[in-house]
């Protein structure tokens, strides 16, 4: 994901690579879904991957751990093609999908050794494994209990360690605290960092950007079947956005025309907030631009009803990146 070391000491630095993604890309039909993606992810490094809706998010993973086929490109892990040796490659790949995929007439004991067992895990080795996403997952006391009766967290955890008994060196995880109480997405945090910590290289996939802010050490923003940044939070933050103002518009009748004009005047000088949920908001990023934009609203007869100042994060990368808020793009998923 970095760039390329430049001399032999930076190369002993940098952790190796666990899988690399080579202008990895998938037509449906007529369509397509990934263009040609390049991207590194190292050992011990969690990688979120953020992006609206129909960006691609599912289709790359989904190439990544062998359950669709590219049609261009290649997917290496340690190196190895993943196309030329599926079987030995999918051993090091863990997936844990949005969707639940545990059989909830069984036990956590008995999903999980069936999971292991996938993965060719036998005898005290399958049950050490067992034990260990047990306590991973913090569901050692009710190991014995059928999973129907678990709470949602309690499933979502359980789905997680299905997905990791095998102990892969790349575990991605697709929205995996969608719907969790805040107790159980801590659990998973800590599971996700722990991982990491012992070497395990992370792909995350969230609509939530304080999920991403909190936990990513590298962040891949995709929109339209292509990645359109790259980078850990501050570079990101440093390269697509700067902190500003932003000014609220109060109309003289709400929702009428004077408003449409003022918002289309301002869209000359500024940026519109483009949140579904804040449509009166301007964001002023240059203060040379903040005169002519009061002026083109005032001239509209629309009033500044209040102005603060905003700090670049995460969200005004994704809005600048892909034109979206986060908050859109969350809708559907
Ligand atoms: N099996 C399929 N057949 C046809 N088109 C598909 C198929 N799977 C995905 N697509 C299309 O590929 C594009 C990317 O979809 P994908 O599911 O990868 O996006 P995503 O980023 O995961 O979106 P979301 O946030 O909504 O889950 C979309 O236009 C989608 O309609
Ligand atoms: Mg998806």
């Amino acid at each position: 994901m970095s760039a390329q070391p430049q001399d032999g000491a930076a190369r002993a630095a940098e952790p190796a690579i666990a899988m690399s993604l080579r202008s990895l890309g998938k037509d449906f039909g007529a369509r397509t879904a990934v263009h040609a993606i390049d991207l590194d992810i190292r050992k011990g490094q969690i990688l979120g991957l953020l992006g609206p809706n129909g960006a691609g998010k599912t289709t790359t993973i989904s190439m990544a751990c062998g359950v669709v086929t590219p049609s261009r490109g290649a997917v290496l892990v340690d190196g190895v093609d993943l196309a030329a040796h599926p079987r030995r490659v999918k051993a090091q790949l863990g997936l844990v999908p949005q969707e639940l995929a545990i059989y909830q007439e069984l036990d956590a004991v008995q999903n999980l050794s069936y999971f292991g067992a996938l993965h060719g895990l036998r005898g005290a080795a399958l049950r050490q494994r067992v034990d260990w996403a047990l306590h991973l997952a913090g569901l050692t006391d009710r190991a014995r209990e059928v999973t129907a009766t678990y709470s949602g967290g309690m499933k979502r955890r359980l789905n997680l360690a299905a997905g990791l008994v095998h102990r892969p060196r790349v575990l991605i995880l697709d929205e995996p605290t969608v719907g969790v109480d805040p107790q159980s997405r801590n659990h998973v945090f800590e599971t996700v960092r722990e991982l990491a910590r012992e070497g395990m290289a992370i792909v995350y996939t969230s609509h939530y950007m304080e999920e991403v802010e909190q936990l990513c050490d590298q962040i891949a923003i995709m929109d339209g079947g292509k990645i359109v940044a790259v980078g850990a939070l501050p570079e990101l933050v440093a390269a697509h956005a700067r902190g500003g103002l932003e000014l609220e518009l109060e109309a003289p009748a709400p929702g009428g025309e004077a408003l449409t004009r003022a918002l289309a005047a301002a869209a000359a000088h500024a940026e519109l907030a483009r949140d579904p949920a804040r449509p009166q908001v301007v964001r002023c990023e240059a203060p040379a631009r903040l005169a002519p934009l009061l002026a083109a609203i005032e001239d509209c007869g629309v009033r500044v009803a209040r102005i603060t100042s905003y700090q670049s994060n995460l969200e005004t990368v994704f809005l600048r990146l892909t034109g979206k808020a986060l908050r859109d793009a969350q809708e559907g998923a």
